[in-house]
């Protein structure tokens, strides 16, 4: 199919500085918890970003110094001449592709605490972190400023010695630049503080410093801010960020524009939709020549052109778009806008970040297994051999095992019980503000009408006898999860009823199906602790409920602090007038008083409450799995078919896990992957040369001959502090 011509504008090559874009599709700087730490894996995702036609594909926050190391959570650095290598692996996967590759210089000041380094972190004064450790910053004196700006430039330099083509000056986001621009935090009363003109000093400096030791051949773009603080979502404050942008608008080769409030610009879908960031950029573009970019979680062609046109932007930044479909671009460049898959605005991409672990994403099974399983998200590798699949279960990770397998070329049958396929998918979607979850099911129904050699049958709910009678050479049992109405004490499942309680304890499925109480008030336990407490909570109280959200965590939703939502779901309770009672477990429920216990203290207390609703574990619905298993004696192997089963019938987890196993069953089919084959890590290398620190020569300490061979080829490195460049 050939390219509808209204999407023609997203095509068109742009200029930044001394570079040219070849479309206007930008990846944004984003993080995926590999950073230093895993460079081969980090190379080859970002590689498949630009052949998947991102024309410009920018790294995470890019360390310039030790004194700005965030682990656990793993930046990218450029502290060293290794690092220049590490980082080429990168440029050179990105250039392959004809794409641009970006570095974000980045210092964060009063958010990092050093853990590894040990580095006293500067900042505009001294602050405590941000993040919570038990530190605080050095006040920056003129000195440390001098040194900072050369950190700046010899990183600069390094971005441009490893291939980069866009260096950043990164001055948003509460680092260290923001905060020498915001009022409130810089005070001081050098020629660094106080006034407008002061304040802007550092960010002009870099600037034009970053361009002079790199604009010959680098473009040097700007990440900043548009509104100077938060408030209510869509009403930016923009107090003096437009007379800052107009002091610097022609300084740089290409703005990077986003907001302050983090929560509205990389916000859940359940809070924050498409293009959130509009009304904040309408000046952005009437203030400088140079060509802009911004985010808005754009899955829909449609919308980018319309910012483009309406000249809101003129590059469309992505960084989670770009994650759920690495070839969103190409998708629409070839006439076939309906085969994206579309960010569902989860933030499990972020959880990466946050765990210090890497990048997945719930859309995306092959994010982040790039390089480790050498996974893309197009190709698959052809049947191996004419087999017969049967999938029962049409939830998230059956409707990904019947599409991968589809797509290798299986004759595949899909039988789902209920009339509409999705399963835990489509009963979340309906609930408050998760309508975006659809997308896992529709994007997999999409592809599945593509495909004439899988048979989807409804309202098909199978027994042993059943799947016998299919004669499949495969049967992959992808049933599905139930919600406990018990919970787990920390060693065994417990119940809570006393008396007449067990009538009126209701768990998230009795709420999906319906059935809610018919008055209140009403006490959500959430054990769960990531989003399904506080949606049922919502649902509940839509319905006109008193209701109490009692969670033994000291925070709401604690897991949904991994996906940076965790303080817009707490805010959103307690203006919807939903208590919340944290650190107490529910001892027991008679079905007209709840009884809490203290986390810690133990003490009792009681409360009025006509139902409970247990947000607490899951049991996995495995019945058929298991009556298959009977049938021989427990005997797979006598099985006239292999049997597996996979997702939350296998073991419950959140949907990113269903889909995952969906992908690595379809993958694994008939030797496509080697289960028991180790997968490479990307770890360090431990063959690196070590070399001999001064005080080491002085206590006559040298490294051992077998750690002394110089010259391996290896990418891998420990940082060190004055580690020579090796040769
Ligand atoms: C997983 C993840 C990691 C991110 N890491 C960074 C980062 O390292 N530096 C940065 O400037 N922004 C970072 N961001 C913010 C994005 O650049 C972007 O502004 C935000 O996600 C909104 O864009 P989107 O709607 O296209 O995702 C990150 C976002 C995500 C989802
Ligand atoms: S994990 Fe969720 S938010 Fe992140 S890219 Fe994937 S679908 Fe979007």
């Amino acid at each position: 199919m050939s390219r509808d011509p209204r999407y023609d504008i997203l095509f068109e090559p742009v200029k930044i500085g001394p570079v040219t874009a070849r479309n206007r599709f930008y990846q944004v700087p984003h993080c995926t918890g590999m950073g230093w730490l895993r460079p081969r894996m980090l190379a080859e995702m970002r590689g498949i970003k630009a052949e998947g036609g991102w024309g410009v594909v920018c790294t995470e926050y890019n360390s310039i110094h030790p004194s700005s190391d965030d682990l656990p959570h793993p930046s990218a650095s450029l502290w060293d001449d290794r690092d220049i290598r590490a980082s080429r692996l990168m440029t050179d996967k990105v250039h392959e592709h004809g794409s641009l590759a970006g570095a974000e210089l980045w210092y964060g000041g009063m958010r990092t605490a050093n853990l590894m380094t040990r580095e006293v972190p500067f900042d505009v004064g001294s602050f405590p972190n941000t993040e919570g450790q038990p530190f605080q910053t050095r006040a920056m004196d003129k000195s440390d400023i001098r040194q900072y700006r050369k950190w700046h430039r010899d990183a600069a330099l390094r971005a441009k010695a490893a291939g980069f083509d866009i260096v950043y000056v990164y001055a948003t986001h509460g680092y260290l630049l923001s905060n020498f621009l915001n009022p409130r935090i810089n005070t001081r009363g050098d020629e660094y503080g106080g006034s407008l003109e002061n304040r802007v000093r550092l960010v002009r400096e870099l600037i034009e410093e970053t361009k002079e030791a790199v604009g010959d051949r680098c473009a040097v773009a700007v990440r900043f801010a548009a509104d100077e603080r938060a408030d209510k979502d869509g009403q930016p404050i923009i107090g003096e960020r437009r007379d800052m942008f107009e002091m610097l608008a022609e300084l740089p080769d290409l703005w990077d524009i986003n907001i302050v409030d983090y929560s509205l610009e990389m916000g859940v879908s359940r809070f924050v939709k498409e293009a959130p960031l509009e009304p904040y950029m309408n000046w952005v573009r009437a203030v400088t020549t140079k060509p802009v970019v911004s985010v808005g979680r754009f899955t829909s062609p449609d919308t980018m052109v319309s910012q483009v046109r309406r000249g809101i932007t003129d590059f469309i930044g992505a960084a989670r778009p770009s994650i759920a479909d690495p070839f969103l671009p190409t998708k629409i460049r070839e006439g076939r806008p309906e085969d994206i898959r579309e960010c569902i605005g989860c933030n499990v991409c972020y959880s990466g970040d946050t765990l210090g672990v890497p990048i997945r994403c719930t859309q995306n099974p092959t994010m982040g297994e790039e390089w480790r399983r050498g996974w893309h998200p197009e190709k698959i590798a052809a049947k191996g051999s004419d087999s017969r699949i049967l999938v029962v279960g049409a939830g998230p990770a059956g409707l990904e095992a019947a599409r991968a397998l589809g797509k290798r070329g299986y004759a595949v049958m899909l039988a789902e019980a209920s009339r509409e396929p999705g399963g835990r998918v489509s009963r979340e979607c309906a609930l408050p503000g998760m309508s975006e979850y659809a997308r896992v099911r529709d994007y997999r129904l999409q592809a599945l009408q593509k495909l004439p050699n899988v048979e989807v049958f409804r309202e098909s709910r199978l027994g042993a006898d059943d799947v016998f009678a299919v004669g499949a050479d495969h049967v992959v049992i992808a049933t599905g999860a139930t919600w406990r109405r018990d919970r787990f004490d920390g060693e065994c499942y417990v119940g809570i009823a006393t008396g007449d309680g067990e009538r009126m304890i209701l768990t998230p499925d009795d709420i999906m199906d319906g059935r809610l109480p018919a008055d209140g008030p009403v006490i959500v336990y959430d054990e769960d602790g990531y989003y399904m407490g506080g949606v049922i909570a919502e649902k509940l109280r839509q319905a006109g409920l008193t209701v109490t959200l009692v969670t033994p965590s000291d925070s709401v939703s604690f897991w949904a602090g991994m996906t940076s939502e965790r303080w817009r779901i707490r805010s959103h309770l307690l203006r919807l007038g939903i208590g919340i009672e944290t650190a107490h477990e529910l001892d027991s429920f008679d079905g007209g008083t709840a009884r809490l216990k203290c986390a810690y203290s133990g003490a009792l207390s009681e409360h009025a409450a006509s139902a409970v609703v247990m947000v607490t574990q899951r049991v996995a619905n495995d019945s058929l799995y298991r009556d298959l298993l009977d049938r021989v004696g427990g005997d797979e192997t006598a099985l006239p078919f292999s049997l597996k089963r996979i997702g939350d019938c296998n073991a419950p987890a959140i949907i990113a896990a269903a889909i995952h196993a969906g992908h690595l069953y379809a993958r694994a089919l008939d030797g496509g992957e080697d289960a028991n084959a180790p997968l490479p890590h990307d770890r360090e290398d431990f063959k690196e040369t070590r070399v001999a620190r001064p005080s080491e020569h002085d206590a006559k300490v040298i490294a051992p001959p077998s750690a002394q061979r110089v010259g391996e080829k290896q990418i891998g490195r420990d940082h060190r502090v004055g580690a020579k460049p090796e040769t």
